[in-house]
């Protein structure tokens, strides 16, 4: 993953470089961003729980102009098991990152339950991130200095509720009950992605992104991971997006859509 793509927001924190102190700050000191609004705790619907309509992402460098998504329109129902694959460039990891409020696209719009994600304010769009969804990438993306039990607890800790017996009960869930207390270095790979999956799911949010999960575990570790990622989304009910470019780990999803040159196949 490029380096421009901050970590640190699917912490929902602005990306800076103060960021760790923020980070040292919010986790010791007990400051919060602001509490969910009522409105975003809409009530089940019928339409779909995120949808991406004729989306465009350009970046340009000097004067070539690189097209990453051109017109990528989707629906995901909520409960839905969705797995996006493609060629390495196709553009999944902008479009992942799109659809999670994380890169803002340059043309079209993303909805989350009905509601522009693009068009709410940074503290909305921050709690909704926070609230509503969880993140699992392929470099695991904990913080180094912070135990197993305290990566897992900080989006908890940042929306206020600082739940730690669902953040030890996560871990026990993940297989790593006797590990609260390792740092990541102390950690192997797949114990890691098992300790992002349990940090994902702290704030019980009811959309997970994860992009390329098992890319960096062999495949039988893998294999593993995407069980249990599976397993634990059908047991608390949650919608799931999965970036891969492994077309057979994604027949275990309910769907499978391929991206092609910045643009979703029929
Ligand atoms: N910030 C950027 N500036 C310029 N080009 C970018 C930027 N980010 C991504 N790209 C280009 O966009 C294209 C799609 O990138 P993206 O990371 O979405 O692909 P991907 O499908 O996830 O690939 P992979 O499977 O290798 O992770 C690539 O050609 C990449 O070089
Ligand atoms: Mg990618």
């Amino acid at each position: 993953m490029p380096d421009w793509r901050s970590d640190i927001r699917i912490l929902s924190i602005p990306s800076c470089a103060i960021v760790p102190k923020i980070i040292r700050l919010t986790s010791f000191l007990g400051l919060q961003i602001p509490p969910v609004n009522s409105e975003d705790k809409k009530s089940v619907s019928q339409q779909s729980i995120i949808s991406a309509k004729d989306v465009y992402r350009t970046f340009e460098i000097g004067s070539s102009r690189i097209e990453v998504l051109r017109g990528v329109s989707l629906e995901v129902q909520a409960g839905e098991k969705l797995f996006l694959c493609g060629a390495s460039g196709a553009g999944k990891t902008s479009l992942l990152y799109t659809l999670a409020g994380l890169e803002k696209p340059n043309q079209g719009d993303v909805f989350v339950r009905g509601e522009s994600l693009y068009q709410m304010s940074r503290a909305r769009q921050s709690r909704c991130r926070n609230r509503h969804m969880g993140y699992v990438f392929q470099n695991y993306a904990l913080l180094p200095e912070l135990t197993a039990r305290e990566n897992v607890l900080l989006p908890s800790m940042i929306r206020g509720t600082n739940d730690h017996p669902r953040a030890e009960d996560l871990l026990s869930r993940v297989g790593l009950g006797d590990r609260l207390h390792h740092l990541p270095a102390e950690l192997s790979g797949g114990e890691q992605q098992r300790v992002a999956i349990a940090r994902s799911l702290i704030n019980d949010p009811e959309i997970l992104f994860a992009d390329e999960p098992t890319g960096n575990l062999d495949s039988k570790t893998g294999a593993s991971i995407m069980d249990l990622l599976l397993s634990l989304v059908d047991e608390q009910q949650k919608t799931l997006l999965v970036v891969t470019h492994d077309t057979a780990l994604a027949q275990s999803g309910d769907r499978m859509l391929h991206l092609t040159d910045g643009k979703m196949n029929q």
